[in-house]
């Protein structure tokens, strides 16, 4: 792994040219905090809380770069792990052509309902429609996991009601604005502890464990009794409507084309001007059983079936029993011989830890292929622990990267947590304290 070069003291704000010299003349990382390098930017941009998706990008970062790398307005931006659509929300107000890619269809959701212009009057025409006519209509309850265990059934009802109310008063072009607005009512009124993002019952006779937060907790679980959650949707809906104004106002025509797989772009070679993106980390966020009970809400899981969804997901929890393990390894020895020694102590997690490398290296290859010679990519990503030992990703998706195509430009460390929702996982997938930002550039010469 590269080693780091003395962190920059606390007032300095170095630009992107100086931040580039100095790792050219030191050679090694250069430790950052986005939070001060961008420090103005965050609080405007309500759009990025229209819902909970986990491990969302901290905001400052594509801000940052967009800023830095200043790209001609118009050009094209592809996040090919577009999550919630951070980068391709700020991309779209820096006047450039958003194109996403995400697994989760709950991810696509999101960033459609983020970057489509509504019309507020007629979302308020819609939304009183709605309310008049719930209470009115049988309750359409799709397959969700679990779902007596998640809601109680005076709650599941009026989901239904309201569910069969959206898909009976909302324009296609709202849709994304009120399922999303549906989606983060449903986890207010699950008994998922709020402060998790893969979802928990919140456990009265554990009260103790909850520490400060006891009480709150089980006051929530009070509420959930009476809870009026038309009410709850009510409000989610009008907030949400307030913060997509800007949406509005700041890329009005600009549509966004996302795909749902990042290792088959459904794009033409050397297509794409610049990339800004995080990808998943090897088992660390369960993003498909993170979604579940909104996936399930939302018409997703025929059957209750979340395989499906998961089997796309690199970094997945679970592989299919055809998913073996490559004798052949990943092609980089260091890698190669930390898997080996994973598989001493877990087979299991050995082979999900391959797999993420082998579908990484897909998703990085196709990443080349879709971008023009001497664009520049942003890749951000942190460290974490595989069966207790340290797996460095960074440093391996560099070497995949440098792999497919690209040369390191500048390698950044931020030390602060960089996603919002990330905070503890299992002890096996461990704790992620800093995150490394590489800017790196498609080599015209490898093309
Ligand atoms: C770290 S999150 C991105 C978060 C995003 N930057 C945001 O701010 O919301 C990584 C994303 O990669 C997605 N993902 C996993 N496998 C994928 C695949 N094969 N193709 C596209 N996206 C995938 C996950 O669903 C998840 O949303």
């Amino acid at each position: 792994m590269t080693a780091r070069a003395e962190p920059l003291s606390h007032h300095e704000r170095p630009t992107l040219d100086t931040l580039i010299s100095r790792f050219r003349s030191e050679g090694t990382a250069v430790e950052v905090n986005f939070r001060r390098l961008m420090p103005s930017a965050t609080p405007s941009r309500g759009a990025h809380a229209i819902h909970p998706y986990p491990a969302k990008l901290l905001v400052n970062i594509p801000q940052f770069f967009l800023a830095a790398l200043a790209p001609d307005s118009g050009s094209k931006l592809l996040d090919p792990f577009c999550g919630s659509g951070t980068v391709l929300y700020e991309a779209a107000l820096a006047g450039l052509r958003p194109f996403g890619s995400d697994s989760n269809p709950l991810a696509r959701l999101v960033t459609r309902a983020k970057l489509t212009p509504i019309d507020r009057e007629l979302v308020s025409e819609e939304l009183a429609l709605i309310m008049q006519r719930y209470p009115l209509l049988e309750p359409d309850i799709p397959d969700v996991v679990n779902r007596e265990y998640w809601f109680s059934d005076r709650i599941s009802q009026t989901l239904g009601k309201l569910r069969a109310a959206i898909l009976q008063c909302v324009s296609l072009h709202h849709r994304p604005l009120f399922d999303t607005s549906f989606s983060a009512t449903v986890k207010r009124v699950s008994y998922a502890d709020p402060r998790l993002s893969v979802p928990v019952r919140i456990n009265p006779a554990r009260s103790a464990r909850y520490g400060a937060k006891g009480e709150e907790v089980l006051r929530r679980l009070k509420r959930l009794e009476s809870v009026d959650v038309a009410g709850v949707f009510w409000s989610i809906v009008n907030q949400n409507s307030r913060r997509s104004r800007q949406v509005r106002e700041s890329c009005a025509g600009s549509s966004v084309t996302i795909f749902d797989d990042a290792r088959s772009l459904k794009l033409p070679d050397a297509a794409i001007d610049i990339a800004i993106t995080s990808p998943p980390y090897v088992g660390a966020q369960k993003y498909i059983r993170a979604s579940s009970l909104s996936l399930g809400w939302l018409g997703f899981t025929p059957e209750c079936k979340l395989r499906p969804h998961e089997r796309m997901s690199i970094g997945r929890e679970h592989l299919g029993r055809d998913e073996t393990w490559q004798s052949d390894g990943i092609g980089i020895p260091v890698a190669d011989a930390l898997l080996d020694e994973i598989a001493v102590r877990n087979v299991l997690r050995a082979r999900i830890a391959q797999r993420y490398l082998l579908e990484m290296r897909d998703a990085l290859a196709e990443l080349a292929r879709v971008m023009r010679p001497g664009a520049q990519l942003v890749l951000v990503v942190g460290p974490n622990l595989v069966a207790g030992l340290e797996f460095p990703t960074p440093a391996f998706l560099e070497q995949l990267a440098w792999r497919a195509g690209f040369a390191t430009q500048l390698h950044l460390i931020d030390s602060i947590d960089s996603r919002g929702l990330m905070t503890k996982r299992n002890r096996t997938a461990g704790v992620i304290q800093q995150e490394s930002v590489f800017l790196l550039t498609r080599d015209p010469i490898n093309v």
